[in-house]
């Protein structure tokens, strides 16, 4: 299994803190908001990881994680996106890194409070298709600027809306997702959204068109601190209080 986390994006919801740096080099507690991803893959036996990023602040990945093994990284590979081209392109240029393998992928905002072994132990079972990471959130208003996910009778995913208008469950699509060797053929099929980019999204929704995406429900705190300024100080408030990536 190797893991893929993107890091890239101009972080435009948390301007003008993203002017002057990465969104995922801005501080969650006391240290760099990727650190959290990276840990969190570590701790879940995902060892050999691609970090995917862009913009006029690559290097300081590179200062701050060199080749990787002060975190628990075996191989630490970069790959630099040119364009904003959204999530899905980002993905796409760990196809080499990935090859035949599947891939674990993260997005580097998001901060979890618990292990993410379980979730990559069920991918690991699975036969085929992709699985993502839910998360059962209350308020309405948080789902609409989110993924959200319709759960069919075995947990079989049926739907997934894009930052609905009227959400149509309470299951917010986090930033961990699992895919098989199919993931290439799809990203290189997909078409611009209407905002200009390859969305994740449309990915996902290519495996749940073919009944091949299952998922998981996190338990304990999930948080995407690139949502607004208000979620990025709620995830340090969180993390602060509480820690992150507990076993
Ligand atoms: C992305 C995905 C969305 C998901 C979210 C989780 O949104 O498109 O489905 O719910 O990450 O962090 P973005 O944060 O790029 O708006």
């Amino acid at each position: 299994m190797k893991g893929v986390i993107l890091a890239g994006g101009k972080g435009t919801r948390l301007d003008p803190l993203t002017r002057i740096t990465n969104k995922h080099l801005l501080p969650i507690y006391d240290r760099p908001m990727v650190t959290y991803a990276i840990e969190a893959l570590v701790n879940a036996g995902v060892t050999e990881l691609m970090l995917v990023t862009g913009g006029t602040h690559a290097g300081e990945f590179f200062r701050l994680l060199g080749d990787g093994h002060a975190y628990g990284i075996d191989r630490l590979f970069y790959a630099y996106q040119e364009e904003e081209g959204g999530i899905a392109e980002a993905l796409g240029l760990a196809e080499r890194f990935v090859r035949g393998e599947r891939a674990v992928v993260m997005l580097a905002d998001n901060v979890f409070g618990g292990p993410l072994r379980p979730f990559v132990e069920n991918f690991e079972r699975q036969e085929r298709g992709a699985r993502i990471l839910l998360a059962r959130l209350e308020e309405e208003e948080h789902l609409r600027h989110l993924g959200v996910a319709v759960l069919g009778e075995d947990r079989r995913v049926t739907e997934i809306v894009e930052k609905p208008a009227s959400p149509p469950s309470r299951f917010a699509v986090t930033g961990l997702y699992g895919y098989d060797p199919q993931v290439w053929e799809v990203v290189a099929a997909l078409e611009p959204s209407a905002r200009g980019e390859l969305e994740i999204t449309d990915v996902n929704n290519w495996y749940v068109g073919r009944g091949d995406m299952a998922a998981d429900v996190v338990e304990g705190f999930w948080g995407d601190a690139g949502e607004s300024i208000d979620a990025y100080y709620a995830v340090n408030d969180h993390v602060r209080a509480n820690g992150a990536n507990r076993s």
